[in-house]
Order: structure tokens, then sequence, then C-alpha cells
């Protein structure tokens, strides 16, 4: 595996490869890596002749210094992980070179104001402005995101129709833990009885999905929803709530759905989205 950390020098790779018509396959990342990853990985190793993962902890898609700071950070395990996953290159670019030509700030105008966009404001402009260089310094045939970030996977989808019509992009479904919950970085930092909290959670939201009928409208489920956290025992929580898994919206029925959600425990924020 190659590890390249400078913009010229993997664009030499990628010319090489893109003169041999190789297909190239791209996992953005925050490293901190596990196997939902490891998913979109292999997905693109299936798809592709080549694969290039990034790491890159992008300061712009962070609401505060605090949480940038305190983002899982585990620089011999990405790199064995990746190695293990028989990835071939890894770019693991500084944020001066990133940024160096360039600090402006796109404007997410997608999926705005709703779920995660109402509670990070700003984060998705930070999201796609660092996509924007990776994907004009890569350009790679296809992009691999994950449905456990489900309105980013949207916004990037109406983000590459808009301006990177030629990149496919690949959807991947949420890998989760035996226990049920997704795999996820911020996971690291939640405690032994956090986690366990948090299974028992993930095991009620499952039970109270699992009790409605696939014909009920959105708009009535939500009564329901807003009910049923009533009862729970949570930290805080930013929203819990049906929505159409086309356009997000409250329109139509709850096999037309999935249940949303972002909560807290402790200073961890936790989110996920499972289909009806
Ligand atoms: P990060 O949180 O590292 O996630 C990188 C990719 O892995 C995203 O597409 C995410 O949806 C996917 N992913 C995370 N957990 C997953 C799981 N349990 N199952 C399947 N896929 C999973 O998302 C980001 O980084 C950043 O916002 C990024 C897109 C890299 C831009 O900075």
């Amino acid at each position: 595996m190659l590890i390249i950390k400078d913009i010229s020098n993997l664009q030499s790779y990628l010319s090489a490869y893109q003169n041999r018509k190789y297909s190239i396959g791209y996992v953005p990342t925050m490293g901190a890596l596990h196997k939902g990853h490891g998913e979109l990985i292999k997905q693109s190793k299936k798809g592709n002749h080549k694969t290039i993962v990034s790491i890159f902890v992008n300061e712009k898609q962070f609401s505060s210094k605090e949480d940038f700071e305190t983002y899982p950070r585990n620089k011999g395990f990405d790199y064995d992980f990746c190695i293990d996953n028989e990835v071939d290159i890894l770019f693991e670019p500084s944020s001066e070179e990133i940024f160096k030509n360039d600090q402006t700030l796109l404007n997410n105008k997608n999926f705005k104001d709703i779920l995660c966009d109402k509670f990070r404001r700003g984060h998705f402009d930070g999201v796609i402005t660092v996509l924007d260089k990776f994907f004009s310094i890569i350009k790679s045939n296809k992009v691999y995101f994950g449905e456990k970030d489900y309105q980013q996977l949207k916004i990037i989808e109406k983000f590459i129709e808009e301006k990177y019509k030629s990149l496919d992009l690949v959807s991947v479904p949420t890998q989760r833990h035996e226990e049920g919950i997704a795999y996820s970085s911020r996971n690291e930092k939640l405690s032994k009885k956090q986690t366990q909290d948090f299974v028992d959670f993930h095991k009620k939201v499952k039970n109270f999905i699992g009790s409605l009928e696939g014909s009920l409208d959105i708009e009535t489920a939500n009564e329901k929803a807003n009910d049923f956290m009533k009862s729970q025992d949570i930290d805080k929580l930013d929203y819990f709530e049906f929505r159409n898994d086309t356009d997000l919206s409250f329109v139509g029925t709850l096999s037309q759905a999935r249940l949303f959600y972002a909560i807290y425990k402790g200073k961890v924020r936790l989110i996920d989205n499972l289909k009806v």
C-alpha cells in the first residue's frame, strides 16, 4: 500500500492508473476506521481496479474547536486496517495543502434546515467544501458513501448531480455490531455503561418500529414517536422522527420511510437511521 501525503505525488500515481484505463474507486473518511469503512473499501475493491482511501479530519465540518480536537484519531491502527483491507493508496494530505488555494466555504442548498442541518448549522457546507477539493484532485470513477449518514448521502448525491456528473456514487448499507448499533468512530468515546445503554435504546427503537403498521402515514407515526421518546432515558435529544426516505419529507406511509435520530449519551452525539 502506498501512503501519499501530497497532492502532486498522488496525481502522478493516479495519472499512471488513468493512462492504463484503470477504474478508480474512492472512499473518503475521517479515519478512526471500523467495519463500516471496511465495507465501503470492500465494495470499492469489488467494483474497481484500484481503491484509494483518504483520511482527513476536516476542521470545516465541525461546529466547535473542542469537537474537532477530541475527534478520535488512531493513525497506527488505521494504517494496519487499510493494509489488511488491501487498499492501494492511502491519501493523507495536510489541511494547509487542501485549503491552500481557496478557503471559500460552499453553501449547501439541499435538504436544508432539517435533521442534522438544523442542529449542526454549517456542517454540510463543510462536508461538500472538502469533498469538492477531494473530488477534483482524485477524479475517481466511483465514490463510496454509507447510508449510516443518510442526510449526508442525499446531500452529496445532489452535489454530484450538480457538479460532478461523470462520477458514480455508490451507497452502502449501514454495518452494525451484533447487538444492533451501527459501527461509528464516535462510539470509541463511549464508556461501557454508555454503550450498554445505547444498545438497550436501539433494541427498544427496533421493537417500537416493529409495533407499527407499514400502511400508517408518516405524520401519525411521528405522534407515536414523540410519545415513545417521552419514556426514554437519554441525555439529550436532537431529533427522533420518521421521514420519507426519497425526499426526506413527511409525506407518505411508513413503508416508504426511515426513522432518523440523533441523541446524546453524555457528551457523545450518536446518529442512526433505520429503514422501516
Ligand atoms: P466518516 O464519519 O469517517 O465516514 C466515512 C464514510 O463511512 C461515510 O460515507 C459514512 O457514511 C460511512 N460509514 C460510517 N459508519 C458506517 C457504518 N456503520 N456502515 C456503513 N458506512 C458507514 O462521513 C464522513 O467521515 C465525512 O463527513 C466525510 C464524508 C469523509 C467528509 O469529511
